[in-house]
């Protein structure tokens, strides 16, 4: 009895580590290293933009260090995960990429090269003072909502 008993449980747990282990290991890398990249942009200028409507207390050097994380960000080589086969018409709801980022036409990387440019221009300012980021976050702002607006799965 007892030991079936434990039997038992050791059958549920190695189905529950067989599970957790399964659950690691899907999703698509390209997704999720995109993902997390569009993350860190969210992270950078959520710093930034708090500190642009007041709701952040400016500090020269952390809103310097947020812009150039956004800067180097937005100048890395991202193609390797924006790899052709992974739109949400090949990988469903694992991803909001629209197809038309890989069809012909497709103007997702000039809009990730102006967000380059933006961005730069930001961080060339961002320590310059308060009222110096609201004029620079507003081009950085329009590269993100562009690509959004063209590329990602309009939230329903
Ligand atoms: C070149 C196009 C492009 C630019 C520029 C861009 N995005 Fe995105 N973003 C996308 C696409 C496409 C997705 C959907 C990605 C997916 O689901 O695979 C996305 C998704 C996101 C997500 C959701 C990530 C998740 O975990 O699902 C956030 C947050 C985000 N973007 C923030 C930003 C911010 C902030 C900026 C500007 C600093 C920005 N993006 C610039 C195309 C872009």
């Amino acid at each position: 009895m007892t030991r079936h008993f434990t039997l038992a449980l050791t059958c549920a747990a190695l189905a529950v580590g067989g599970m957790a282990q399964a659950g690691g290991h899907e999703g698509n890398p390209a997704v999720k290293a995109r993902k997390a990249h569009m993350q860190l942009y969210a992270f950078s200028l959520g710093t930034l933009g708090g500190m642009a409507k007041g709701a952040v207390e400016y500090d020269a050097a952390a809103a310097k260090a947020a812009a150039d994380n956004l800067a180097s960000l937005a100048a890395l080589n991202q193609m390797a995960y924006w790899a052709p086969g992974t739109s949400m018409d090949d990988l469903g709801d694992q991803t909001e990429a629209l197809p038309a980022i890989w069809q012909e036409g497709s103007k997702a990387a000039a809009i990730g090269g102006q967000l380059a440019e933006a961005a730069a221009a930001l961080a060339a300012v961002a320590g310059d003072g308060q009222s110096a980021l609201g004029p620079a976050l507003g081009p950085v702002g329009q590269a993100c909502g562009a690509c959004h607006k063209a590329y990602r799965k309009p939230k329903s």
